[in-house]
């Protein structure tokens, strides 16, 4: 990475973080400059400071206004990813013990510096790349933080990458790839191996893409270990199916395999650091495509579980194929059972594009998950699992609908139809992501995005340490 994170050095040019208002505290000729180039320290700004002929003698990182919320720490942090892209190439490092989280900040700065350049001939301005170190600040594991942003960025590229190249066999190849790096073993179920395996709703939804549907189960880790389970939803593209998507909604379906590739990115995570679970990945990997062979709104498909489904929207495909693969999870009784998926657009509507809401009845991994979000600076928003709204999935016919009969409570009915197909599990959990920054940040630019996985890292990490002090 054109932007690492090195132990100490001589040389390294100091990054001074001023709070708007806050600017005497800066050195002598830092002041002036910044007075001179009318410096405000909005959040996120950076300056430069010149010294001898020009050269830079260090930076300033503005923090913005005073913010005295608990977890301003962990939040304010997250500027220091705009360093990335405005430090001139060389050596540098925090000038003082700073006022930020080091952890989340030393992060930032190795996000900040994401592009997704596979498309591009020949660079374009915003595209050449850095050449910065940056001394860690004391105390910071570097080789932990460029785990989790190797494990961001593989998150990143998945969800970039077009349909056209991320297909169900792409995916799966992803998945293979990964496995190979850590030691895990891939096992696939393809195309009509999912009538025979079992899984006739992966199969259902995948079936009319010209790329057969695949059930990707991924197993790593010691069998005696405590088992985790992840499932993610791997809807290559979402055309909506029969009830086919309006142009602009349907657009930006790539990223409907943003479940898959998050678990994917947490499972790099755990590998990598080597945690002490036995870990297994299920991915339904599927087009929701319009052909001649593809499910229809009223059709009744009888789930993995047994359980019948009444189709009352070929839309609602994602909840179809996670049903399968929670129920094949579920089968071991894992430990832990978490899925991630870009379920619903109504937990935009609840909660907007940046704040993933999540489902459990476990309420100890609640709490831990909540307060890991605010450490890591990863957030999320816990949502109700009310019961009383099964009944408006109810089916005249079968023993299910995949949707309920009004528009109310979008992301929480979603998952309680999936709360349906899990049972045995010791705990579960379900995250309702949108997996892609609409507007760009410090730590990265418009397009796919790891959401969660952070904060979800930083419990099993807590829960499961492995080997490693
Ligand atoms: N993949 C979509 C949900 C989605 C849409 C997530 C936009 C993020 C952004 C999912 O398969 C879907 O189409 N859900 C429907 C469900 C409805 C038919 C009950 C939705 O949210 O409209
Ligand atoms: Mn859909
Ligand atoms: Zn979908």
């Amino acid at each position: 990475m054109p932007i690492s994170l090195i132990d100490e050095t001589n040389e390294a040019l100091p990054v001074w973080l001023a709070e708007a208002g806050g600017l005497e505290a800066l050195p002598d000729a830092a002041r002036a400059w910044a007075k001179v180039a009318r410096f405000g320290a909005e959040a996120g700004s950076v300056l430069v400071v010149p010294g001898e002929g020009g050269a830079p003698a260090g930076a300033v990182l503005g923090l913005g206004k005073p913010d005295s919320r608990p977890d301003a720490a962990e939040w304010r942090a997250l500027l220091a990813g705009n360093l990335a892209r405005h430090l001139p190439d060389g050596d540098w490092r925090f000038a003082a013990e700073a006022a930020v989280d080091r952890d989340v900040a030393a992060l930032a700065l190795l996000l900040g510096q994401y592009r997704f350049a596979r498309y591009r001939t020949g660079a374009k301005g915003d595209d050449k790349q850095p050449q910065i170190r940056f001394q860690a600040p004391q105390g910071v594991d570097t080789a932990e933080l460029s785990a989790i942003a190797d494990a961001v960025f593989l998150a990143r590229d998945l969800i970039n990458t077009p349909a056209n190249d991320m297909g169900p066999a792409e995916l799966e190849a992803a998945a293979r790839g990964l496995a190979k790096e850590f030691g895990a073993t891939v096992e696939t179920v393809e195309g009509d191996a999912l009538l025979a395996g079992n899984f006739p709703m992966i199969h259902a939804v995948g079936r009319a893409s010209a790329s057969a549907p695949r059930l990707i189960d991924l197993v790593w880790g010691k069998p005696s270990d405590p088992k985790v389970t992840l499932v993610g939803k791997g809807v290559v593209f979402d055309t909506g199916g029969l009830d086919i998507k309006p142009a602009a909604g349907m657009l930006l379906m790539k990223k409907d395999m943003g479940g898959a590739a998050n678990v994917l990115a947490l499972a790099r995570m755990v590998m990598a650091r080597g945690l002490g679970v036995r870990l297994r990945v299920l991915i339904p990997a599927v087009e929701n495509a319009i052909a001649g062979a593809a499910f229809r709104p009223g059709d009744v498909l009888t789930s993995r579980k047994g359980k019948t489904v009444e189709i009352g929207n070929t839309d609602a495909e994602g909840r179809l194929v996670l049903a399968d693969a929670l129920a094949l999870a579920d089968e071991e009784a894992p430990e832990l059972l978490i899925d991630m998926a870009t379920l619903t657009g109504a937990a935009r509507v609840a909660l907007g594009p940046d704040l993933p809401p999540f489902y459990t009845a476990d309420e100890g991994f609640a709490a831990d998950l909540a307060a890991a979000g605010q450490r890591t600076a990863d957030p999320l928003w816990r949502m109700p699992l009310w019961q009383p709204y099964v009944a408006n999935l109810a089916s005249k016919i079968a023993d299910t609908n995949n949707v309920t009969s009004d528009a109310f409570a979008g992301s929480l009915t979603a998952a309680l139809f999936l709360q349906g197909f899990v049972e045995k599990a010791k705990s579960w959990t379900h995250l309702d992501i949108f997996g892609w920054r609409p507007k760009p940040g410090p730590t990265g630019p418009v397009g796919g995005e790891a959401q969660g996985i952070r904060a979800l890292y930083a419990v099993l990490k807590q829960r499961y340490p492995g080997d490693q002090a």
